[in-house]
């Protein structure tokens, strides 16, 4: 990876310090895409931090993996855009793209999907894991479990300076984590745990292993498949989210890999984050009837009411979440294949939709369906339980959190360390507990 260089001509942001009669000079480096960046790094010499809560206009790294522009709607991956993707590619090849940097030939991309199929299956002795938790136990709380429980049985491969090491375990990661997802299903429902078929696609092997039973095969729709896949692709990466930037916050230490996988399975649970799709269809099953529609409208856009419409407005999409308008076109292939327009929860979203849409509070806050709000959708209908929906969104995530980590790691790195603005007490003197 190129270091940042400061632009053309060396351009310079002054800082000039009121009342201190300081100038502050901070180079601005230039990307390939995007804003420039003023370099803070040596602002700190100076004597000041910067001040962003939320890392509303901060960069945290260098990165070569993925582009986002909000304002116009682009998501590109090492270059690529997303429809192009989308439309032409598979999941697993842009695994592969996410990884190396390159598109794979016939051979590479063959040799890829082999490698991942061959590390499906799970350690015997992880099953044990599953029984330690209770049956009712949400499926992201056992991911993140089970997860970080892998750094447990691949001491063969977990010294992060070595790249082989890196690689196996970004193989590793990617098989594993739908074995891993299915099987919270599987022990949800009571079930015994279905094993990878390896002559499945991995979206095909995903659904094999949600679905079928000893007792019986499950025969995968194409179109679901494709569907999934879908989901998968358009949840691969997103750049420095809340959950990339755990990841990368958490392997900044040297901590292992299945650590830092895990600690970005628990930032993506929220529902500000990858808990959006949960929590879609938790709100269409509170607004309960399209007669209540108006009324959540209404508190959404209430000041003092804490109700947030699920599923709308994104930190960085300002116009439309590309992944949305592919997304909405898959709901419609979906639905149209499953016969179930008439399903009331869809019907209800539809109409959500279109009133959010013309909505002037929406509108001019800019709030767009985002991917969340059709892939909830998509998986209710397919049958995919709800507390399953955001265990979907990790697994398709499995592939950016790595290639970030791994990029990271790849370079010369600092251990990630916020400062703060303090505003509690100033320095007092303790008080003995017969003087309080
Ligand atoms: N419903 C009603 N009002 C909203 C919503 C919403 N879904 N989202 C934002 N607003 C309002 C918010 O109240 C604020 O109003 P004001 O300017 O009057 O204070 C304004 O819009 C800006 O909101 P914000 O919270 O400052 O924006 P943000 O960029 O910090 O938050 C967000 C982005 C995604 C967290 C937020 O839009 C939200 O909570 N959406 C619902 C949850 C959701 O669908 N999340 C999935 C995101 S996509 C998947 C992913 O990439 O993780």
């Amino acid at each position: 990876m190129s270091t940042s260089t400061p632009t053309k001509g060396g351009k310079l942001a002054r800082l000039t310090i009121d009342g201190h009669d300081q100038v502050i000079e901070l180079p601005i480096l230039g990307g390939s895409e995007g804003p420039q960046v003023i370099d803070i790094g040596k602002l700190t010499a100076q004597g000041y931090f910067t001040y962003d809560p939320g890392f509303v206009s901060t960069a945290s790294c260098e990165s070569e993996i993925t582009y986002i522009d909000g304002d116009k709607g682009i998501l590109l991956h090492r270059g690529y855009p997303i429809e192009q993707l989308a439309e032409q590619s598979s999941y697993l090849e842009l695994c592969y793209l996410l990884l190396n940097g390159e598109l794979p030939n016939a051979v590479q991309k063959s040799n890829f999907e082999d490698t991942i199929k061959h590390h499906t299956m799970v350690h015997e002795q992880l099953r044990n894991f599953y029984s330690g938790f209770r049956r009712d136990a949400h499926p992201m709380a056992i991911m993140c479990g089970v997860t970080g429980a892998l750094s447990a049985f691949y001491h063969d491969s977990m010294d992060i300076d070595n790249p082989d090491h890196r690689r196996i375990t970004a193989h590793r990661l990617i098989a594993k984590i739908p074995t891993l997802a299915t099987m919270s299903y599987k022990y949800s429902m009571g079930q015994p745990f279905i094993f990878p078929r390896n002559d499945l696609s991995y979206a095909e092997n995903f659904l094999h292993m949600m679905f079928a039973t000893p007792c019986a095969d499950y025969e995968v729709n194409p179109i679901i498949a494709r569907a999934m896949d879908r989901i998968f692709l358009l949840h691969a990466d997103h750049e420095q989210n809340a959950s990339t930037s755990t990841v990368r916050l958490a392997g900044s230490t040297g901590a292992n890999p299945f650590a830092c996988i895990a600690a970005g399975i628990a930032a993506l649970w929220g529902p500000s984050h990858g808990g959006a799709n949960e929590a879609v269809l938790d709100m269409l099953d509170e607004i309960g009837d399209e007669k209540n529609i108006d009324k959540f409208v209404a508190r959404a856009k209430d000041k003092d009411d804490p109700f947030r419409l699920m599923g709308f407005g994104h930190r960085v999409y300002k116009n439309f979440d590309p992944r949305a308008t592919i997304m909405q076109q898959t709901c419609k292939e979906v639905l149209d294949e499953l016969g179930v327009e008439d399903n009331p929860l869809l019907r209800m979203a539809q109409r959500l939709e279109k009133i959010a849409l013309e909505d002037e509070y929406f509108v001019e806050k800019r709030l767009y369906p985002n991917v969340d709000f059709y892939s909830g959708i998509i998986l209710k209908a397919i049958g995919i339980p709800v507390e399953m929906f955001t265990v979907i969104f990790a697994t398709g995530r499995t592939p950016g959190w790595i290639a970030q980590w791994n990029e990271m790691i790849s370079h010369p790195y600092k251990i990630g360390r916020p400062r703060q603005l303090y505003k509690g007490p100033t320095r007092r003197d303790y008080v003995p507990l017969g003087s309080r």
